[in-house]
């Protein structure tokens, strides 16, 4: 069975992931800090040796050599990373502090780059393997009071096209997936109107679903999209359009 990481699956857009891909038949080791309800219910539904919970704390960039390691060596080669954990700091630039803005860099831009770093040793081992960086489309539209947290997803995209370049005649894809806005606990500062508001300047009037993303990661991890890399693929219900 094809084991895939993925970060920040314990709720929203990744929990979504990772329901889908053991859906399709892949072993998930899921990374966040702490379980939830919604992920210990869906590794019970994903039947026997389906979906693993590995605790980690990715702000932590020290342990993450180690958490990869602890990983290969229980489950064996690593077949997909999706870098999908990350965090959000709102607010003008000028009222977050200087921790706040090098805390936020690190776990969204540092922490996967070096989960990747780490994973892509036994990808090339296997000379295969997929990598997939969740973005966003705040990194090329802009918005109010996401300057860092935009830069960080640019950060992203950057990265997921030079290392295509890297790795790709490894036979190692990666790409980047960029969301519009889905109602998640990341998003839970907007208030019901913020949001009908997003959904109405979209072209089919609607939010995303976290079944709209992990629908686009699923296929990049499977075998109809072994010659697709460094792409960016936007899902945001037109909201770019
Ligand atoms: N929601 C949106 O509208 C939207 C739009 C565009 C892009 N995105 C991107 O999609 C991805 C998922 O977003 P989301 O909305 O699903 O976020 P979310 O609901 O806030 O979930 C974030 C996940 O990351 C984990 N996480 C946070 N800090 C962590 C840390 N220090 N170490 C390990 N895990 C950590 C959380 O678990 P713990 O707290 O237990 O650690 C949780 O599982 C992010 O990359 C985000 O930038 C989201």
């Amino acid at each position: 069975m094809r084991n895939v990481i993925i970060s920040g699956a314990s709720r929203g857009l990744g929990l979504g992931i990772a329901t889908r891909l053991a859906a399709d038949g892949f072993r998930i080791i899921v990374l966040a800090r702490k379980s939830s309800p919604a992920l210990e219910a869906a590794i019970s539904a994903a039947g026997d040796g389906r979906m693993y919970f590995h605790p980690a704390d990715l702000a932590d960039v020290d342990q993450i050599a180690g958490h990869v390691r602890h990983i290969k060596t229980e489950f064996g080669p690593i077949y997909g990373l999706v870098n999908n954990a990350a965090g959000s700091a709102e607010g003008l630039l000028t009222s977050l502090s200087q921790a706040q803005i090098e805390a936020l860099v690190r776990l969204n831009t540092v922490s996967p780059m070096l989960l990747t770093k780490y994973a892509l040793r036994a990808m090339i081992q296997q000379k295969a393997g997929r990598i997939v960086n969740m973005a966003s489309i705040v990194a090329s539209t802009g918005s109010v009071g996401l300057s860092v947290y935009g830069a960080t997803k640019a950060a992203m995209i950057g990265f997921t096209r030079s290392l295509a370049r890297d790795v790709g005649k490894l036979g190692i894809t990666v790409n980047a997936v960029a969301p519009g806005f889905a109602a998640t606990e990341l998003t839970g500062a907007l208030d019901e109107a913020q949001r009908a508001q997003i959904a109405r300047r979209s072209a089919m009037g609607q939010l995303i679903e976290p079944q709209d993303v992990a629908g686009v990661v699923a296929f990049l991890m499977s075998d109809d999209a072994s010659r697709i890399t460094g792409s960016v693929i936007t899902v945001d219900a037109g909201a770019t359009a």
